[in-house]
């Protein structure tokens, strides 16, 4: 019986307008554009500056492009996933409201917290209901309004993070391409050193948590870095192993854009020069959830058929994985 995958058959992204620029984070914080560009590879982000718009309004622009892009009506979608540590709200999902934004009658959904490797955890989830024959169509979207939960005052989280979705639709392909295999792995052994203690059951809404600054993102950067590069080099460098792949057959690394020192020391353990690294972080800073498919999108008319593709994440709880993926189609531009 021939062999049935989830394939990547169409990209969208979303971009908020305003950029945060480093020369701006230094009139907020005491820091300096050297600073941040030497230790992180970041020069500005995008921030969704419009207090009534939070992430499904995001994710819905990311999920129409791809509608748009495939030519194809949103009732043809069986299934919405959407990876996100800023939900509009508690619940419902913020896949509810995209769902019922781009008019998908026919879909169901639900949201993914996994934080930065929300989006490759959320691609695992739904490829399975491609592969084994349930669905058709399934979209997955990576999106986060980290501006709504940074700490504006913290200068070592505030010059990290930025606002952005991207967008992708899984369908069966039985031509070998697709997402070829996945490893992921969580361990919250160390989960204090990157997460937003404020707002759930543990702390519920109130004044002390609000006097407390619990509802900011929390990072302890040196562990968190510490853990990142060993995570992402190992499970890039085991992925590879798997599937008999050496750095010349890779054509990109998609690697999340947390900071390109992480980043650097991946490639390096993969063997790749960074000509094949998909690169970003420069322009969007960390979008948590939207920076693998926010990759895709700035690299897709750069993609052809049959390109061997390594995803790869690190982030909170800690979380993190890598997919191999074989790229299905040629750019039409
Ligand atoms: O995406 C989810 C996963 N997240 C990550 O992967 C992020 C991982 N962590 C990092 O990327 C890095 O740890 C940071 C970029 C957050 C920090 O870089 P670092 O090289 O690890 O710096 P550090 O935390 O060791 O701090 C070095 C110094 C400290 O000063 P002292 O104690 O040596 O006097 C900090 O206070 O740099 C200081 N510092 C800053 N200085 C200027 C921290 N932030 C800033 C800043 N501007 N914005």
């Amino acid at each position: 019986m021939e062999q049935v995958r989830a394939a990547i058959t169409a990209v969208g992204h979303f971009l908020p307008e305003d950029r945060l620029t480093n020369a701006d984070l230094e009139k907020l914080v005491d820091t300096t554009d050297e600073w941040i560009q030497s230790r992180t590879g970041i020069k500005e982000r995008r921030i969704l500056k419009d207090p009534a718009k939070a992430t499904s309004y995001m994710a819905t622009k990311a999920a129409n492009e791809v509608l748009r892009k495939r030519g194809i009506s949103a009732e043809e979608i069986d299934l919405v996933i959407i990876a996100t540590v800023t939900p509009d709200m508690f619940f419902p999902a913020t896949a509810c409201l995209v769902t019922a934004n781009i008019g998908a009658t026919n879909a169901w959904g639900y949201d993914v917290s996994a934080a930065c490797s929300g989006f490759l955890f959320a691609l695992s989830t739904g490829a399975q209901f491609i592969a084994s024959g349930k669905h058709k169509k399934v979209m997955v979207i990576g999106a986060d309004k980290m501006s709504s939960i940074v700490d504006y005052t913290d200068r070592t989280t505030c010059i990290l993070f930025g606002d952005g979705a991207g967008a992708v639709l899984l369908e069966p392909d039985t031509t070998g391409a697709g997402i070829i295999d996945s490893i992921e792995h969580t361990d919250g052994s160390q989960w204090a050193s990157l997460c937003m203690l404020g707002g759930g059951s543990l702390n519920p809404p109130s004044a002390a948590t609000l006097e407390q600054n619990l509802h900011r993102l929390h990072q302890e950067g040196a562990p968190v870095f510490k853990a990142a590069v060993k995570g992402m080099a190992d499970v890039s460098a085991q992925i590879m192993e798997d599937n008999n792949l050496t750095g010349e057959d890779v054509r990109y690394l998609v690697p999340h854009q947390a900071n390109l020192r992480i980043i650097d020391a991946t490639a390096r353990r993969m063997g790749i020069s960074m000509d094949k690294v998909m690169l970003n972080i420069e322009r969007y800073g960390n979008t948590t959830a939207a920076t693998i498919p926010l990759c895709l999108a700035d690299w897709e008319n750069d993609l052809k058929k049959g390109d061997n593709l390594i995803l790869a994440a690190f982030g909170g709880g800690f979380t993190w994985g890598a997919a191999y993926v074989k790229w299905a189609y040629d750019s039409k531009s």
